[in-house]
């Protein structure tokens, strides 16, 4: 069975000993979770350190929210691949819509940070989704085909093994979000999934989804054909509720894979 991909962007939220206490919770509370389940986790730049000290799960994968793509330079206030080396990160997130719509960040910026991640040896978990304006114009699926033809351009075949993509869209997101249908995100799956098989015949690069998941959707969206995992924000936000939506949502992925427990 595939393992299930569920994981949390801390966002702007939480300090170093709230996040500690987060790791050392979920580190308690995942143990057994191994062998079927991939939960992630970004903390802020500045708790890093600190949550890889005491993530004793190794299976736990931690990452930054953002990555400058060069390895040093004039870039006051920026962090770099070979900063985030050091700390020995797992996963760098590229392209939230926050970094997009607030922050001004540009496709081809996402693509630099796509390739200097997976240079300095990261998993890269792109963020793609449409905006409000963009779904009403109804040209939702060419927004996906460019954010990924430009996104991930110049990956190479052995490299998109690295890749994840976290399908977002923008009006989900957020406490002002509105939680997007079943429907409308089966058939976006299938639209990304079918622009990713295209540029990458040879991976399955894995489709998260996120926006607005919570206890009440999360079975539905992970039954979803080509949905390969949820990406939660405030949902996941305290390590109990973590630990329930994982539980839950895996209980459906068991079903939904085939999974024959021994
Ligand atoms: P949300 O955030 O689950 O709180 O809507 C999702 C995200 O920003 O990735």
């Amino acid at each position: 069975m595939d393992k299930l991909l569920f994981g949390t962007n801390l966002k702007m939220y939480k300090g170093i000993s709230e996040t500690v206490s987060f790791i050392v919770q979920l580190n308690n509370l995942l143990a057994d979770l191994e062998n079927e389940v991939v939960p992630f986790v970004f903390p802020s730049y500045t708790s890093l350190s600190n949550a890889v000290a005491v993530n004793s799960q190794k299976f736990i994968l931690l990452g930054a929210q953002n990555m400058h793509p060069e390895k040093r330079g004039q870039f006051t206030g920026e962090i770099s691949p070979l900063m985030l080396q050091e700390i020995g990160l797992d996963l760098v997130e590229i392209g939230h819509s926050e970094r997009r719509t607030q922050f001004g960040e540009t496709d081809e910026e996402e693509n630099a940070k796509v390739l200097s991640a997976l240079s300095h040896g990261f998993r890269a978990l792109l963020c793609i989704g449409e905006t409000s304006t963009q779904k009403l114009n109804g040209v939702s699926d060419e927004v996906f085909r460019t954010q990924i033809k430009i996104g991930l351009k110049n990956v190479q075949p052995e490299d998109a093994e690295r890749i994840w993509i976290a399908y977002e869209p923008v009006w989900a997101i957020g406490v002002n979000g509105t939680p997007a249908s079943p429907e409308y995100v089966k058939e976006k799956h299938a639209i990304i999934r079918e622009i990713l098989d295209t540029l990458f015949p040879n991976s399955r690069i894995p489709v998260l989804y996120g926006g607005s998941v919570n206890p009440d959707n999360a079975e539905s969206l992970i039954s979803l054909e080509n949905v390969d995992g949820l990406f939660v924000g405030r949902a996941a936000w305290d390590a109990e509720a973590f630990n329930q939506l994982i539980r839950q949502t895996l209980e459906v992925w068991r079903r939904k894979t085939n999974y024959a427990r021994v």
